[in-house]
């Protein structure tokens, strides 16, 4: 499947440049560091976010571990601008002075990892992505053995991440609140681009709604509902995510932690690639 419409950030009705904003209200805090707590990432990891929208995520992973290569991946390179400007502020800030940018990549073109940040970029990204690779090869610029975050971001579809990083080449994959505002057959495309992607034995962990347990979180999924529509949303909240992700091939499925909010909970799933 390569269906390129998608449901953008805030969804329907609301502009994506209050998407931060709103997410602070959500228990943002305490469901993206039970989602890194499950990542646990080291150094060597290769790990992908995807629909990866203003790059929160990985910029907190990219601070818990940032020797581990980062990917942020989204249809929507108005989010990845502000991924990006997000991530070139966290740099500058952890390297204090102006080598800090350097540790961001550019968003990068249609083309593998090795020549993403040499790349085309988007909104005269070339630039900055000239100078720095992906991770870990901020060295050229001098700022290697700081604690610079380093992110490469990727205009892209969730179920096209073999085409876009090539099968086998991640360690982990993550993704926050993205299968809920796709329709099933996109759910199972990403899903099963999500396995294609991993490396045997790597790890897969999902924040994002899932079953709605009691009649207080269904009442306020429903605001989730009216901006995302009722029909790719209504799944997840009748509790499908861990069957679709063991019908893409993932095993030890576990829904790890649910997180109350005001807008529904939000369930933390971990998988496994055999
Ligand atoms: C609610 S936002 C979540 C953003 C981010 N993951 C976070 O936790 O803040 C959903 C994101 O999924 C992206 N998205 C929607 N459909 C997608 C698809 N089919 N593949 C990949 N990303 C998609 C949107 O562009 C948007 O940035």
């Amino acid at each position: 499947m390569t269906d390129r419409a998608f449901t953008p950030a805030l969804g329907r009705f609301f502009p994506t440049r209050f998407y931060d904003a709103v997410a602070t209200l959500l228990r943002e805090r305490l469901w993206r560091s039970l989602l890194a707590m499950h990542v646990a990432p080291r150094p060597d990891d290769v790990i992908v976010d995807v629909g990866c929208g203003t790059g929160s995520q990985v910029l907190l992973l990219s601070r818990i571990e940032p020797r581990a290569r980062l990917i942020g991946v989204d249809p929507d390179p108005d989010v990845l601008a502000v991924a990006q400007r997000k991530a070139g502020t966290a740099s500058a800030a952890s390297t204090a002075g102006a080598a800090g940018a350097a540790g961001t990549a550019g968003i990068a073109g249609a083309t593998g990892i090795a020549g993403a940040a040499g790349t085309a970029g988007i909104a005269g990204a070339a630039g900055a992505a000239g100078t720095a690779g992906i991770a870990g090869t901020a060295g050229a610029a001098g700022v290697a053995d700081a604690a610079v975050p380093a992110a490469q971001w990727r205009v892209g579809m969730g179920d096209s991440l073999e085409e876009l990083l090539g099968a086998g080449s991640a360690s982990t994959v993550v993704s926050s609140l993205v299968l809920h505002q796709c329709p099933m057959a996109m759910k199972q495309a990403i899903l099963a681009s999500m396995f294609a992607v991993l490396r045997p034995g790597g790890k897969l962990v999902i924040a994002d709604y899932g079953l709605q347990r009691t009649k207080p979180m269904r009442l306020a999924f429903r605001v989730v509902q009216l901006a995302d529509g009722v029909a790719d949303t209504q799944p997840n909240a009748d509790g499908v995510l861990p069957r679709l992700m063991s019908e893409a091939g993932f095993v030890d499925v576990r829904e790890a932690e649910v997180v109350s909010t005001i807008s529904g909970s939000i369930s933390i799933y971990v998988a496994h690639r055999e």
